[in-house]
């Protein structure tokens, strides 16, 4: 199979980025880290990225491929090449180090934010296969970057701790062996870690071993909100504000909602300009779902659910 390698490079960090192209035959069912080391080997050394296990094992492979995060040693030539053309870029998010090099010193100081490891009990703790299967899908995290990288907010702002240590953050919070569950739990409270997300999915997109960030960042959440101490925050009020106006009409009031919300003043001008080109939402306009009745219903099942032990 003829494949075409574009291939975004820079040769150091000051250095403006280029593309190349290279042209080679290869076996189809061959990986993109096999592309990348043909290249390396019989094309051109120069050409620098990182890898190790070669086995989805370790992380060190990630880029993105054809504009999205993952694992060059994962996914075969024959799925990516459209057309016979890969494109490669560095992980986005991370500063470049060269080529497809990129530098994971804000990943891992990020991760050191939510205190990571386990702070073990006075009296060791045995963990049962359900205690353990709460904590078994964030375990499985090799800490590869592409949620990381995919990131919408933490392209924006560079205080987001990011899913990555959300997803650990679950892991350790969840887990009956440590002993910094209420510390943790008013840590994570905050704009700059589970307050912070957007829920874009991208995370849950790319990540290459179903660890789900988005859902573990929403079971810490839900801790939050079940737990009678949690400080009560506009993202507390926004949840519970939303969840009590969906069960009552069966859908959103926004207008309800907005004045509910925040004060009055600051909403002032958005509503002048949606009232400017008759887009303002009177609340005698508001018309409830017509499914109202069932969603009330769905509504409380899953609250009686969640409180299901
Ligand atoms: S959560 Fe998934 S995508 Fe993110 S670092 Fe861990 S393994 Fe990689
Ligand atoms: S869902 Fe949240 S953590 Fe995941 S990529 Fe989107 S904003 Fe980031
Ligand atoms: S080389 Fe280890 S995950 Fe790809």
């Amino acid at each position: 199979m003829e494949v075409t390698f574009r291939i975004r490079r820079q040769s150091d960090r000051a250095a403006p980025p280029y593309c190349q192209t290279y042209q080679v035959d290869l076996d189809p069912r061959l990986t993109v880290l096999d592309g990348l080391h043909y290249l390396q080997w019989y094309v051109d050394g120069t050409l620098a990225f990182r890898r190790n296990c070669r086995n989805v094992i370790c992380g060190s492979c990630g880029m993105r491929i054809n504009h999205k995060a993952g694992l060059a040693c994962q996914v075969s030539l024959e799925k990516v090449a459209r057309q016979g053309v890969v494109e490669i870029a560095p992980l986005g998010n991370f500063p470049v180090i060269k080529d497809l090099i990129v530098d994971l010193t804000p990943f891992w100081q990020d991760l050191r934010r939510v205190d990571p490891c386990l702070a073990p009990l006075a009296q060791p703790s045995l963990q049962t296969p359900a205690q353990r299967a709460q904590v078994a899908t964030a375990a499985n995290c090799i800490l590869c970057g592409a949620c990381y990288s995919a990131c919408n907010v933490k392209e924006v702002n560079s205080h987001f701790v990011g899913p990555h240590a959300l997803a650990r953050a679950q892991r350790v919070l969840q887990d009956n062996r440590d002993s910094k569950t209420t510390a943790r739990l008013q840590q994570y409270h905050h704009q700059d870690f589970v307050w912070g997300c957007t829920r874009c999915w991208q995370c849950n997109e790319v990540c290459p071993v179903g660890v789900q960030p988005l859902d573990r960042i929403t079971e810490i959440k839900q801790t939050l909100l079940q737990d009678r101490n949690t400080k009560v925050t506009t993202a507390v009020r926004h949840r519970r504000l939303l969840l009590a106006l969906v069960k009552r009409s069966g859908w959103l009031d926004e207008a309800r909602f907005a004045l509910a919300l925040v004060n009055w003043w600051s909403v002032l001008p958005l509503g002048l300009r949606l009232l400017a080109v008759g887009k303002f939402p009177f609340p005698w306009h508001f018309q409830p779902s017509r499914g109202r009745t069932q969603v009330e219903e769905l509504v409380e099942l899953l609250s009686r659910r969640q409180q299901t032990p």
